[in-house]
């Protein structure tokens, strides 16, 4: 065993003292002594005690007491106490209070040597415990550290949802609603606030309820009971027991289905659940940030999603606006993504061409920052010089849509879109017309137009 421990006997009878402070010895443990309550209590005071040897009967006091002053000055010392024979009663209320062994007096030798060195081991496991506990700690904090510092951004929007970011992580029970397009960096956000909480230390749960096939769907959330129904061969603990202190992480919540979102207010509220097949409710403890990047109120009135839901979750609401309205934070990212592409694919002092910045500036990013570091991982993987030049970043902007070698680069959504437009401006946005002409039902027409957010009106 590693650390040698330090051990303090309290007992009135000196004989009894003066045995156990020899065996004591003999192991190499330091050992102190006293014969009465008040003396222990004063050598305690003094020195650093990891075990407690107490006798229950001391003249004058009860034993149980100073066990319970003393646990509750001291709760990282372990006690084991010394009872007469027959006295179960008080063992049992001892034990209550927290000691971790008891001995009978008489006693014999080996029986004193057993008891200590479980509690010796003991020590040295909650030890162990305790500096992995604190590397842990060390290792989430330096992990928060790097998210947040690549996460990039000078622009004011960005420094706000920042700053945003940094009240919800101080306020570790408070739900959190992200939304943005697709891209944006929610899931990248809800991870900063996670590591800068109190939470940090436990898990972040990350759940994509789109992902889990429906039937499945209140299992994986609640845990079931084994036999519950078929393929339950286990029990099995859901996300809310998993997350246990963390942060739930429900990434895409448009897609939950309407009726499991009753259950799932019912948990946040709550904070307690019933496994599947259970009638048992468990506590639970987890704090919610949800995604969307969908119009949370536009489903709402859809009918899609729960309106009470909603005000549970967005009681604090980030909203990550898209990268084109927010060109400045394009050249930083820019910078970010070359210089860590560029590590990576071994292509060290690749330059970017003054050009590049402006040329991104002008594309509109659906993909957002994801779009752009997917850009960024091509072009640095397929550039032939030591330059980075618009070319390599072959987007297709408003006004000119080439490739940097005169090729239309229009995908099949863009082409689309400029047909519908088209055919809407030659028939004067008459629908009916319009559809005739680009040989679809007017109902078809319709559903695009709506899909692709195309307004009907001239004013467009
Ligand atoms: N401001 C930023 N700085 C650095 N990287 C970013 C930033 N925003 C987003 N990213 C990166 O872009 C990618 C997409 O981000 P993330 O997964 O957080 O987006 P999302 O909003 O959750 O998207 P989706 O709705 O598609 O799930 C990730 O690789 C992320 O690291
Ligand atoms: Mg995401």
């Amino acid at each position: 065993m590693e650390n040698k421990i330090s051990v303090l006997v309290i007992d009135d009878e000196k004989n009894f003292t003066e045995e156990i402070h020899e065996l004591l010895q003999n192991k190499g443990y330091t050992s102190f002594v006293a014969n009465t309550a008040r003396q222990g209590l004063n050598i305690l005071k003094a020195q650093e005690i990891d075990l407690l040897i107490l006798d229950i009967r001391l003249p004058g006091v009860n034993g149980l007491d100073v066990l319970k002053d003393v646990k509750e000055i001291y709760p990282n010392l372990e006690v084991i106490i010394v009872s007469a024979h027959g006295d179960m009663e008080s063992v049992i209320r001892a034990m209550r209070l927290g000691a971790l062994d008891y001995l009978r007096k008489p006693f014999r030798h080996v029986d004193f040597q057993i008891a200590i060195e479980r509690t010796h081991k003991f020590l040295d496991l909650n030890r162990k415990l305790q500096v992995m506990e604190e590397k842990n700690s060390l290792i989430s904090e330096a992990l928060g550290a790097k998210i947040e510092r690549d996460f990039i951004g000078g622009s004011k929007k960005i420094q706000d949802i920042l700053a945003l970011a940094m009240t919800a992580s101080e306020f570790p029970d408070t739900n959190v609603l992200i939304t943005g397009e697709s891209g944006t960096g929610k899931e990248n956000i809800a991870r900063i606030i996670h590591y800068a909480s109190s939470r940090k230390d436990n898990l972040f749960c990350a759940v994509n309820s789109s992902a889990i096939t429906e039937s499945l769907l209140e299992s994986e959330f609640f845990g079931h009971k084994k036999g519950s129904f078929t393929g339950a061969i286990n029990d099995k603990k859901g996300f809310f027991e998993v997350t246990d202190k963390g942060t739930l992480f429900l990434d895409e919540i448009a897609d939950m289905p309407f009726n499991l979102q009753a259950k799932i207010l019912r948990a946040i509220e709550e904070k307690k659940i019933t496994r599947v097949g259970e009638t048992e409710q468990i506590k639970v403890n987890f704090r919610v940030i949800a995604a969307t990047n969908h119009n949370i109120d536009q489903l709402v009135s859809e009918k899609k999603f729960r309106l009470d839901l909603v005000h549970r979750l967005n009681t604090l609401h980030i909203h990550i606006p898209p990268l084109r309205e927010r060109t400045e934070d394009i050249e930083p990212l820019l910078n970010h993504f070359v210089s860590m592409f560029s590590v990576r694919m071994n292509k060290p002092n690749l330059k970017i061409d003054k050009n590049v910045v402006g040329t991104l500036k002008k594309y509109h990013f659906p993909g957002n920052v994801r779009e752009l570091k997917n850009m960024t991982e091509r072009a640095v993987i397929l550039c032939k010089e030591n330059i980075l030049t618009p070319q390599d970043f072959p987007v297709k902007t408003a006004g000119s849509s080439t490739d940097g070698m005169g090729n239309e680069l229009l995908t099949m959504q863009d082409q689309e879109v400029k047909l519908l437009r088209q055919a809407l401006k030659d028939n004067a946005y008459n629908q009916k017309a319009a559809a005739e002409t680009l040989g679809i039902t007017r109902d078809s027409l319709i559903r695009r137009l709506k899909k692709y957010n195309i307004k009907i009106k001239k004013d467009d």
